[in-house]
């Protein structure tokens, strides 16, 4: 008898320990929030991208994608996505990616601080990462 409460007791316990540490981190309750680490945009990929974008993805894989996630859907509490209408080209124009790579961004649109510079690239590079982004963009309706 002592020993099934004991079990009932270390099972309860489990059960507890899953939902705090496993339930708390469940991908789908993180998709909204900007604070929360998910990816913050339902990003649909392209079947396939022009030469240039595949160059600029290797790009952005290496420097950008750890703040702004994998296929540019952010990250909650680290950087916003750029598949999003507000990096629209009318309204960041791909002078804006140049300038954010080269001297960095100061907060403004989002909870997330600054962005850094990034060092190392080059104007092509860049422009490389941006037909990327815009091809993703694109395929999201975002034009
Ligand atoms: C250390 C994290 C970090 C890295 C690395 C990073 N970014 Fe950012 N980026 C941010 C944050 C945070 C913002 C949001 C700033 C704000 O509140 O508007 C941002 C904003 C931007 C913007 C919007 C600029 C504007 O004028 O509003 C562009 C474009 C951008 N990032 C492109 C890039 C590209 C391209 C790379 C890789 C070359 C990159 N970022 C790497 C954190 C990062």
């Amino acid at each position: 008898m002592r020993r099934t409460i004991l079990i009932v007791v270390i099972g309860l316990s489990a059960a507890v320990a899953y939902w705090l540490f496993v339930g708390g981190s469940d991908p789908q309750s993180q998709e909204a929030t900007p604070e929360s680490g998910g990816s913050l945009a339902d990003v649909i990929v392209p079947d396939t991208f022009t030469t240039n974008a595949q160059l600029g993805e290797q790009v952005y894989t290496a420097v950008c994608a750890e703040c702004h996630g994998a296929n540019a859907a952010g990250i909650g509490g680290v950087a916003p996505p750029l598949v999003h209408a507000i990096y629209r080209p009318s309204h960041h124009g791909d002078e804006a990616f140049q300038v954010a790579a080269s001297v960095g961004v100061r907060a403004h649109h989002w909870p997330f601080g600054n962005m850094p510079p990034v060092e190392g690239l080059t104007r092509g590079d860049v422009a490389m990462v941006v037909t990327y982004i815009r091809e993703l963009q694109e395929a999201n309706g975002i034009n």
